[in-house]
């Protein structure tokens, strides 16, 4: 077992100075599966990943991270995208695994996506929020992003805020915090469930279905060989190791959780009949 302790010393001691670099898929992630449906193209600059009949695909980062500020601009499948899931997620190993989830829940024509967020600490998720979007995500590429340090986890949206999971291990809820995570990504079919609940399959004349990536950034904590090093533009703490919401980002997170959230497990009462997670009730 990792000591957290140990842990803890290695990222307050190893700050280096990486001077960024333009981002490069080759550089920071493999292709998994799909074979061939997954293609890192443009010199890198930019990935695809597809879906038809007989398969999806995937790609996951080469480098494991602990903490980190990490973006990523995605074009979700347009078009008819009933049926489909594009997942975009951070997961560590083993069978007690830490996870920080986007999924995108595609639909027909013009119906909205549903973007699906969970976060998963010790191998326990069921913490699911599900939201619109103010804009069409097949149009154009937009950032999503996840700032994992030790007090918060934020999900953001071209910068807006979306959802925050903060630490709460001094009530007792266990919080990512030990274990290294690599990112992943993948394309598939689930029309058994995806869209409107599994109402509306997959239309495969309409294959095969594509998802783009472009501008991965990771202002990050990497972990390698049992130490992390976290890449920052001065030689002290990065920021973001410590960043929390300001007034302006919280009343943002409250405009999109008010007009744009469709489902909380917090307020949940049918499925948490013998009362709400304690991560909910806290202030
Ligand atoms: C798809 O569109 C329907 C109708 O507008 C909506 O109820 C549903 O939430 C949308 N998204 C998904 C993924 O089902």
């Amino acid at each position: 077992m990792r000591s957290s302790v140990g842990l803890l010393v290695q990222i307050l001691v190893g700050f280096v100075l990486v001077a960024s670099s333009t981002a490069n898929f080759y550089q920071d992630f493999d292709v998994t599966w799909g074979d061939g449906r997954g293609k890192i193209l443009n010199n890198g600059q930019l990935l695809t990943l597809s879906l038809d009949k007989f398969s999806g695909s995937g790609f996951q980062s080469k480098n494991e991270y602990i903490f980190g500020k990490i973006d990523m601009q995605l074009k979700l499948v347009p078009g008819n995208s009933a049926g489909t899931v594009t997942t975009y997620y951070l997961r560590s190993q083993g069978s007690t695994w830490d996870e920080i989830d986007f999924e995108f829940l595609g639909n027909l024509s013009g119906e909205p996506y549903i973007v699906h967020t969970n976060v998963f600490s010790q191998g326990k998720g069921n913490r699911e929020q599900q939201f619109y979007l103010w804009f069409d995500p097949t149009n154009d590429f937009h950032t999503y992003s996840v700032l994992w340090n030790p007090q918060r986890i934020i999900f953001s949206v071209d910068g807006t805020p979306i959802r925050e999971f903060k630490n709460l291990e001094s009530i007792g809820i266990p919080f990512p915090k030990n274990q290294p995570m690599r990112i992943y990504s993948s394309l598939w079919n689930a029309d058994d469930w995806a869209t409107r609940g599994g109402l509306v399959k997959t239309d495969w004349s309409k294959a095969p279905f594509t998802a783009s990536y472009r501008n991965f950034k990771a202002d990050a904590c990497v972990w390698s060989s049992g130490k992390s090093s976290c890449s920052s533009s001065s030689q002290s703490r990065p920021a973001w190791l410590s960043q929390e919401l300001d007034t302006t980002s919280q009343q943002r997170l409250q405009w999109v959780q008010k007009n744009y959230m469709i489902y909380n497990y917090c307020t949940d009462t049918k499925r948490f009949p013998q009362g709400l997670p304690k991560e909910c009730t806290a202030h």
